[in-house]
C-alpha cells in the first residue's frame, strides 16, 4: 500500500470512529504533515484520494472538510443496547442513552439541566477562581471547605435538623457519601437492607463491595412495612440499612413522621447503622420539607447523604455526608480513595450559598418541577390510563408507571430507543428481575409540541405491542 493510502486509511477509520464529526475542518496540508511525518505532496494526495472517495470535501481556499454525507459511529453508542445483562450493564446503555442531546431523555435521573441557574452558577465559578491561593487545596482537605459545611448545617437547622458542621464530610455527590458511608460501617460478605425496588446506585455499590442484600418491598402507596423490615432484621445479621424517606426513587413515596420514627427505633434496637439517600429532600412540591430519620435516631449510628445534584446543579458533583460517629472514618477512607472533592468547586459553592438568591431559585425550581410533572401525569394517565397506573408523588420528578404483570417494559424500552426516548425500565431498580412491567419516567422535561408527538408515536406502539402479547 502506498504512503498516502496508509494515510487516506488512516484517517477514514477516524472519521468512522466520530473523532472528526461531518462538516469538520480537517488539519491544513502542512499541520497534517508536521503532526503525521507525511510530506507535503503524501498528506495532498491522500485527502484527494478520499474527496475521490467522497469522505472529504474540499473548501476553495479552505483546506478539506468531512462530507456531510459521512457516517459516523454515535458518541454515546445509543443504539447498541445488549438485552439486559446485568443491571451494570444495563445501568451503563440506560444512563449513556439519556446523555444523547437528540433524545427526549425520559430515563434521565436528573432534572432538566435547563432548569439549574447556570448564569448565577457561572458568576460564581469565577469569583472561586478570583479568591483561590496556593493554599486553598491544604484548607480544604477532608472533611471538606469549613464555611460550605457550616452553610450545609445552616440549611439542616433550619429544617429542624441539628448536625454539627464537625460531623459533615463533603464529597464527590451523593453517591461518594453513599459509598464511603457503607465501606465504613461494613466489612465484605455484610447484609445489607435495601428497598425493593431500590435505587440502581445501591445495588451496584453493594455488589462492588463484595456485601449481601436483603429487600424489603416499598410500594408507591403505603411506602415500607415495617414489620417486614423487623423480620429481616430478626433473620439477617444485617449491618447497616440503606433507605430513602422522602420520594424514594423510583416509586415517590415518602414516609410518615410516625414511620421515621418507628424505623429509627427499630434500626437501633438491632445496632443496625442507617444510611439515608436525601438527594431528594428540597424538591417537596408544596408546604415544608419533612425531617430525615437522623432527626429521629438518638444515636450517633446514621449517615445522612445528600448533594446539590438534583436542586441545584448535576455537574458540580459535590454532597456531603452528615456522618455522626463515623465522620473520623469517613475522613480517613476519602484521604485513602479521593483525597478531596475538588477544591474550586466547593468555593463556588460558598460564593453560591452566600451571595446568589438559593432560597429562589429552589422556589422557581420546585413550581417548575410540579407544573411539568402535572402536565406529565395528565398526559400519561389520559392516553396510557387504560393500561397502566401511573403513580403520582408529593415531590421530586419521577413518575412510576406499572403496566399489568405480563408486560415486558424492556420491550417497550427498545421501542421508545427507536423513537429516541429513553425510559427506566423497572427492572434497573431490582434485585432478582422483579419490576419488569414498571417504568419510571422523568418528569421534569418540558412537554413541547414535538415532545408530545413523540410520545403519541410511543402510545401508539405500546398499544399495539400490548395488542400482541
Ligand atoms: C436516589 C439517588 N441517590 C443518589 C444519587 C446520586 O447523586 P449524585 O449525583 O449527587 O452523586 C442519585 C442520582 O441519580 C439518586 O437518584
Amino acid at each position: 500500500m502506498a504512503k498516502y493510502e496508509q494515510l487516506a486509511d488512516k484517517l477514514a477509520s477516524q472519521i468512522k470512529q466520530g473523532i472528526w464529526q461531518p462538516g469538520e475542518k480537517l488539519p491544513s496540508l502542512r499541520k497534517q504533515s508536521s503532526l503525521t511525518g507525511y510530506s507535503l505532496m503524501t498528506v495532498l494526495h491522500a485527502y484527494q484520494l478520499l474527496e475521490s472517495q467522497g469522505v472529504l470535501s474540499a473548501v476553495q481556499r479552505s483546506g478539506y472538510r468531512v462530507a456531510d454525507s459521512v457516517e459516523v459511529a454515535s458518541t454515546t453508542g445509543v443504539m447498541q443496547s445488549a438485552e439486559s445483562v446485568s443491571v451494570n450493564d444495563f445501568v451503563f446503555d440506560v444512563l449513556q442513552a439519556s446523555r444523547d442531546p437528540h433524545m427526549f431523555s425520559l430515563g434521565f435521573a436528573y432534572p432538566d439541566p435547563a432548569l439549574y441557574p447556570r448564569h448565577q452558577l457561572t458568576k460564581s465559578l469565577t469569583a472561586a477562581a478570583k479568591q483561590t491561593t496556593v493554599t486553598s487545596a491544604l484548607d480544604n482537605l477532608p472533611p471538606g471547605n469549613r464555611e460550605l459545611r457550616q452553610l450545609i448545617a445552616q440549611r439542616y437547622a433550619a429544617r429542624g435538623l441539628h448536625v454539627s458542621p464537625d460531623e459533615i464530610v463533603i464529597t464527590a455527590g451523593a453517591l461518594e457519601a453513599l459509598s464511603l458511608s457503607l465501606q465504613v460501617v461494613t466489612k465484605p460478605g455484610d447484609w445489607v437492607l435495601i428497598e425493593s425496588p431500590a435505587f440502581y446506585g445501591a445495588m451496584q455499590a453493594l455488589e462492588r463491595l463484595g456485601l449481601r442484600a436483603v429487600s424489603v418491598e416499598v410500594t408507591p402507596d403505603k411506602g415500607i412495612n415495617l414489620a417486614a423490615v423487623e423480620r429481616a432484621l430478626q433473620n439477617k445479621p444485617v449491618r447497616a440499612c440503606w433507605l430513602m424517606s422522602n420520594f424514594q426513587n423510583p416509586v415517590g413515596y415518602s414516609m410518615t413522621d410516625h414511620t421515621r420514627q418507628a424505623l429509627a427505633e427499630l434500626l437501633a434496637k438491632y445496632r443496625v447503622a442507617l444510611i439515608e439517600d436525601d438527594v431528594y429532600a428540597e424538591l417537596y412540591s408544596s408546604g415544608q420539607p419533612l425531617l430525615p430519620i437522623k432527626h429521629f435516631c438518638k444515636n450517633g449510628n446514621s449517615l445522612l447523604c445528600s448533594s446539590f445534584s438534583k436542586s441545584l446543579v448535576a455537574g458540580f458533583r459535590i454532597g456531603w455526608v452528615a456522618a455522626g460517629e463515623h465522620a473520623k472514618a469517613i475522613q480517613k477512607q476519602q484521604l485513602m480513595s479521593t483525597i478531596s472533592t475538588s477544591v474550586p468547586i466547593q468555593m463556588a459553592l460558598v460564593d453560591y450559598l452566600e451571595t446568589r438568591n438559593y432560597e429562589k431559585h429552589l422556589h422557581q425550581l420546585r413550581s417548575a418541577l410540579r407544573q411539568r410533572k402535572k402536565a406529565m401525569y395528565e398526559y400519561l394517565s389520559g392516553h396510557w390510563g387504560s393500561f397502566a397506573k401511573v403513580h403520582h408523588s408529593s415531590g421530586g420528578y419521577f413518575l412510576w408507571v406499572e403496566f399489568s404483570p405480563e408486560v415486558d417494559t424492556l420491550a417497550i424500552y427498545h421501542m421508545a430507543l427507536a423513537l429516541h426516548i429513553t425510559l427506566a425500565p423497572g427492572r434497573l431498580f431490582s434485585l432478582h428481575g422483579e419490576y419488569s412491567h414498571c417504568f419510571r419516567i422523568n418528569a421534569s422535561l418540558e412537554l413541547t409540541p414535538a415532545r408530545l408527538q413523540l410520545l403519541n408515536r410511543l402510545t401508539r406502539k405500546i398499544i399495539h405491542y400490548l395488542e400482541q402479547i
